[in-house]
């Protein structure tokens, strides 16, 4: 059972000596293991296949972090009997078996927390606090699933009808296609597919081909928690073959996925479309990409705030969905921010994550050149004030410094399209109510935080400002699971509010049954 109520996961403090030898400890140890060849696991059986997806380390690319497989088509259909078997029976395990393989998970991890932030780090970039915090993360993803399922076993109907006894059981659906980003490759990852198996589902697991080897080492947690073969099925794959094969198959129940705007659309078109065999609606649960605001109001904690854009804006190089993208400030601030931001982004460090500098690099080729392209259109729309280069190093890592771009108008597209990368836009506003509409301006509504003294702007920003995830006087980044369940509006995606008391219900169908006494 649970050890007592849920707490977050602390963070590693790593100004303390003993973390800091573990962690460049548990570096030289992973460092070792890099490159090893990793299997799909299908009905707990392991297969290889004849193309290889290789994830590499973004700091050095000719560092190959893991080989994979890459499942086909035809592995979708293997991947879907298995899963469908291993629903046979994982549908009625108690549910404290279910919780307990999640906990059991969760202590395997706990235990070995600085061997999976070294993985973090060596395959895609994140420097100690980031990688503490996903592994922190998910942890947490565990531990509250785990109590959120045996709650919601205990559920009942709000009144009993007189003379019946009636009740609601909250079932599985099915098997789940579930398909994670890279940039939260364990928490988000461990997440939904913890979500899903927890709540009686089972699983055909598609992680990124850019970070498939974090979710095979959970995959390995899984099993040495004892899960039973064909729960989670391993399948690193292409999204566009291996990925819609998986969404588009009639026997697939749910897609739980986390990704950008374009491959969260294109997923809930097919999986819209009824099938040949398919019996029932798809559910999807899509969360998808952002353009977040940080409003700085006129009377705002200047020093706060500048520390809060700043950690939002280029915290893992921006490659947060819910990173500030858009730092929208009052005129009579506006010149002094620029400033001060500008003199503390002089002082960020980029580098090799391994070395823990505020900044590693962004997690591919494709990305450095997309993030370099919006640079050069910030560069015609607006006024650069810092960075706006990338850093060439002996490895060829994918470095781009820390670039702010201030007079940014709110419909140019710095200010309108995700970037996903340390680009930060400044834009000036007349006002508070301008500042808001701005903030609400795109097509996404994802995080956004108002830093401000003033009760009345708060009291506007809570009624007015159209974020699934809002802060007042801290930053837009680093929602803690429990506390704030996260998920977006609009664009942003379908609000599941992960880490939240209603996740599981995306996961389950509820029955009412009544019986007459
Ligand atoms: P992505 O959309 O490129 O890929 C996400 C996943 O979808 C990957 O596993 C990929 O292989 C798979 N995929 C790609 N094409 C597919 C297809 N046709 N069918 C099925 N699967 C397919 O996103 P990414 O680059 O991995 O992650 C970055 C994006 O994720 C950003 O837009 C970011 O904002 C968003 N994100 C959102 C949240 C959130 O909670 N809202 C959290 C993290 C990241
Ligand atoms: N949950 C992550 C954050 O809040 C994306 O930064």
């Amino acid at each position: 059972p649970p050890q007592g109520a849920f707490r977050n996961e602390p963070f590693l403090d790593f100004s303390q000596r003993e973390n800091e030898h573990d962690m460049k400890e548990a570096l030289v140890r992973i460092g070792d293991r890099l490159g090893y060849e990793y299997p799909l696991i299908i009905g707990g059986e392991r297969m290889l296949t004849a193309g290889k997806i290789e994830s590499r380390n973004p700091s050095r690319p000719a560092q190959i972090v893991g080989i994979h497989q890459k499942a086909g088509a035809e592995h979708a259909e293997l991947a879907m009997q298995a899963a469908l078997k291993a629903f046979e029976t994982w549908q009625y395990a108690p549910v404290e078996d279910r919780a307990s393989l999640l906990l059991h998970a969760g202590a395997i991890i706990r235990k070995r927390k600085f061997e999976f932030c070294a993985w973090l780090t060596y395959e895609v970039g994140k420097n100690w606090a980031e990688a503490d915090a996903d592994v922190g993360e998910t942890i947490d993803f565990l531990e509250f699933y785990a109590r959120e399922a045996l709650r919601l076993a205990k559920a009942t109907t709000p009144i009993q009808y007189p003379g019946e006894r009636n009740e609601l059981l909250y079932l599985p659906l099915g098997v789940g296609a579930v398909i994670p980003p890279w940039n939260f490759p364990f928490a988000i990852m461990a997440g939904m597919t913890a979500a899903a198996i927890v709540s009686g589902n089972t699983v055909i697991l598609k992680p990124s081909s850019d970070s498939p080897t974090i979710a095979a080492r959970f995959v390995e947690v899984l099993e040495e928690g004892g899960m039973p073969a064909g729960v989670v099925n391993f399948c690193p794959g292409s999204g566009a073959t291996f990925g819609n094969a998986i969404v588009e198959h009639p026997k697939t129940r749910f897609i739980a996925f986390t990704g950008s705007k374009d491959v969260g659309l294109d997923i809930h078109e097919r999986a819209a479309k009824a099938r040949p065999g398919q019996i029932w609606i798809k559910r999807t649960i899509l969360e998808m990409g952002g353009k977040d605001s940080i409003i700085v109001s006129s009377d705002a904690d200047l020093d706060a705030a500048v520390d809060g854009v700043v950690a939002s804006a280029f915290g893992f190089s921006g490659q947060k969905c819910s990173a500030c993208s858009r730092a929208i400030v009052e005129e009579p601030l506006y010149d002094v921010f620029l400033e001060r931001v500008q003199q503390r982004v002089a002082k960020l460090t980029v580098g090799d994550p391994a070395a823990n500098p505020n900044m590693g690099p962004v997690v591919n080729e494709a990305a450095m050149k997309t993030i370099l392209e919006y640079i050069a259109i910030g560069k015609q729309e607006g006024r650069l004030i810092s960075g706006g280069n990338a850093v060439s190093t002996p490895e060829n890592g994918y470095f781009i410094e820390p670039t702010v771009i201030a007079d940014i108008a709110p419909d140019a597209r710095l200010a309108q399209e995700e970037i996903f990368g340390p680009v930060l836009a400044v834009l000036r506003a007349r006002d508070f109510d301008h500042a808001l509409e701005i903030a609400n301006n795109t097509e996404y509504g994802l995080t956004g935080a108002v830093y401000t003294e003033d009760r009345v702007k708060l009291d506007c920003a809570r009624q007015k400002y159209h974020a699934g995830n809002l802060y007042f006087n801290r930053k837009c980044t680093g929602a803690m699971v429990g506390a704030h369940p996260f998920g977006g509006f609009n664009m942003s995606g379908t609000d599941s509010k992960a880490g939240g008391p209603d996740y599981l219900y995306l996961f389950t169908q509820a029955k009412s049954v009544a019986e007459k006494l």
